[in-house]
């Protein structure tokens, strides 16, 4: 029998910041999905790839002082780029797609071509406001205060040529869409998107740009770039191989099942998309999920918190799939949610160590220490004490089953704990310790108690590999499943562990977080990273107001050798100098260097002083003069170097 076909999409990022955990949420939730899917036999492909074009790439290129093109190729391709990225957090993507590519840059001139050709899109002016972060149009009564209403910045006004797609002409279909059929999930955000923006009057759409560059021309007006949102939407289809011969899979998985999207991108795939899509006279996808944010401290996770929320410092304190499980497991999909720490670490505790890790632990070493790793044939039900957790685990699929199918990722694991804490609690009520006094008698009993364990975890595990896909594995390793009973057939009935199982007993896959511990190390991480990220070298601006010859004659500069140096007494910063001037009498100057000098080792130096400033006194003592030094910053500190001068050049010489 052919296989179901699954396809689902993540957005495709914007290469332009480093990813947070905020945009890892949605691809691991998206992996999840597909790993599920495939699980149950379907034949799935998983598309994500990187949005690269726009005009806030071409700015921040400028500002980088790379083109646009390496710019890009550096936040996709290199070290802990994207794709490392995905990597990391075992994201199992089929395809990759990149609107750089060529066979995408093609396909989008033919989809502009053609409806351009068909009428549904045409030269006119474009007046009206841009929200450049978010490369968004927007009309003066879309504005929410005079800002942008997706992210609250500042708009500025715009005026070109460019064409309009007539997006107007599909209002009533797009309506109808979104009210009368389950396109557009959760439900809530369908009045948002009916109430904000349909009944309101949808307006035609500016679809090309000419007051940059970056983008992908028009072929038939080369001054225009085509508007990034309909370069990048249209990635779901082309990365199938529409209007290109790069791939050959738009009949076999369009439309698609699934869109996954973060809420304030529902707007562009609810209404521009679809009516895109039947401009195009193409199959709309099934359906479009607008999941809610990880938000952090209350507010939008952004640049300037990025250390805090960095994947590969979470990864790397917790392990990917630890990470991977608390996303899915706290935050239900299609809300908000407040991201924490404290949370993560908590959930680590208590699901992973302590219910999952104990039950595994504990059962893997009782099988090792009362049958020496392999349970015997003879084995005696007691239905009354084993009814109520063989019921539960047998029906587990089908609960899982019933809340993945709505993406409700965090109910769906919700199913499979409540089923492990029964475990645990089973291991109490039948106390194999108590058991295991008199084998003789109780073997049989002691054997199926650790038995039902064991397919009880089996079933747990299966049903946790889209989530935690390494750690399922070694936990079924660990309980001895065959590659049969690891199966989505295997975990619809109770019993497909071989009755007479040898474990292997492991590491310990899920260690407890010592919560006060792992906080202080993740904030010095956060903090080096923070540092990592600062410019090496930061140097002050040069002055650009001309001082005149005469003026500059003025500063008396001399080389003095230093006679004597100590610390001012109560004062961290301060050096007194005593100093050989020339002139025969001693000169003293203060400076504030003892952050970076010991007094002892600048005695008998030769270095450079002004002479003739006015003097100055500091903690009580007089400064005759300044001592020169070169500053800089380096990784955010400040650096300081006296001017030292070769010691054949006599105290007193003057600098000119
Ligand atoms: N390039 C567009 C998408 C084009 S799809 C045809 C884009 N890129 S993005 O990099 O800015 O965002 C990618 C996704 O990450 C979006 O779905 C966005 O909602 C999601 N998230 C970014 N920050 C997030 C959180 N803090 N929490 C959850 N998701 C977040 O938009």
């Amino acid at each position: 029998m052919e296989k179901k076909r699954f396809y689902i999409t993540t957005p495709i990022y914007y290469p332009s910041d480093k990813l947070h955990i905020g945009h890892t949420y949605c691809t691991v939730a998206t992996d999840a999905m597909a790993r599920y899917k495939r699980l149950t036999g379907c034949d799935v492909l998983f598309l994500t790839g990187t949005d690269e074009h726009g005009q806030k790439i071409e700015d921040k290129a400028k500002e980088a002082g790379v083109t646009p093109q390496e710019f890009v190729d550096r936040i996709v391709t290199g070290p802990k780029g994207v794709l490392d990225l995905w990597k990391l957090m075992d994201i199992s993507n089929d395809r990759f797609i990149r609107t750089t590519d060529s066979y995408h840059v093609t396909a989008i001139q033919r989809i502009f071509r053609k409806m351009y050709d068909n009428g549904d899109i045409y030269k006119g002016k474009y007046v009206g406001k841009y929200c450049k972060p978010c490369e968004s149009f927007w009309t003066e009564s879309q504005l929410v205060d005079g800002k942008c209403p997706d992210c609250g910045r500042e708009v500025v006004d715009a005026e070109e040529e460019a064409y309009f797609f007539r997006l107007s002409k599909y209002a009533d279909r797009v309506q109808h869409l979104l009210e009368d059929t389950d396109f557009l999930e959760p439900r809530s955000r369908v009045n948002e998107m009916v109430n904000n923006f349909i009944k309101p009057g949808l307006e035609d759409l500016c679809v090309s740009r000419t007051s940059f560059t970056w983008g992908i021309p028009v072929d038939f007006d080369p001054g225009h770039v085509v508007y990034v949102w309909v370069d990048a939407l249209s990635n779901y289809i082309t990365a199938l191989g529409f209007m290109n011969n790069q791939y050959d899979d738009y009949e076999k998985f369009w439309p698609a099942d699934v869109h996954f999207v973060g809420k304030e991108i529902v707007r562009f795939h609810s209404i521009i998309w679809p009516a895109m899509l039947m401009s195009l006279g193409e199959p709309l996808p099934k359906k479009v999920y607008g999941h809610g944010w990880l938000l952090l401290d209350g507010g939008k996770m952004s640049k300037s918190k990025g250390n805090v929320v960095d994947p590969y410092i979470l990864a790397e304190m917790f392990g990917v799939d630890a990470l991977r499980f608390f996303l899915l497991r706290t935050f239900p999909f299609g809300s908000d949610g407040n991201f924490s720490n404290e949370l993560l670490i908590n959930t680590i505790n208590v699901d992973l160590a302590n219910d999952l890790g104990n039950l595994l632990s504990r059962t893997v070493s009782m099988v090792g220490k009362y049958f020496g790793g392999t349970l015997p044939e003879d084995q005696a039900e007691d239905p009354e004490k084993d009814a109520e957790l063989v019921a539960m685990a047998s029906a587990l699929r089908g609960r899982y089953e019933e809340q993945m199918e709505k993406f409700q990722f965090q109910n769906a694991l919700a199913e499979i704990f409540k089923v492990i804490d029964r475990a645990n609690k089973y291991i109490d009520e039948n106390a194999p310790w108590v058991l295991a006094r008199d084998m003789e008698a109780n073997g049989p009993r002691l054997a199926r108690v650790m038995y039902n364990l064991l397919e009880t975890l089996r079933i747990s595990a299966v049903l946790l590999t889209p989530f935690i896909p390494g750690s399922a594995a070694k936990v079924l390793d660990q309980v001895g499943a065959c590659q049969g009973c690891r199966t989505w057939e295997s975990v619809g009935e109770w019993g497909a562990l071989s009755r007479t199982v040898t474990v292997s007993r492991g590491e310990n896959l899920f260690p407890r977080v010592d919560m006060e511990k792992a906080l202080a190390a993740l904030e010095a991480k956060a903090e080096e990273a923070k540092r990592a990220a600062l410019p090496d070298l930061e140097l002050e601006p040069q002055l650009t107001e001309k001082v005149d010859f005469d003026t500059f004659c003025k500063s008396d500069f001399r080389a003095v050798k230093v006679k004597a140096c100590e610390n001012v007494k109560k004062s961290a910063k301060l050096l007194k100098f005593t100093l050989d001037d020339g002139t025969g009498a001693d000169r003293q100057i203060l400076s504030g260097i003892a952050m970076w000098y010991k007094p002892e080792e600048l005695v008998g130096k030769t270095l450079m002083a002004i002479v003739n400033l006015p003097p100055r006194k500091m903690m009580g003592l007089e400064s005759n003069g300044m001592l020169i030094s070169a500053v800089h910053t380096e990784k955010g500190e400040e650096k300081l170097n006296l001017l030292m001068l070769d010691d054949k050049i006599p105290a007193g010489a003057k600098m000119c």
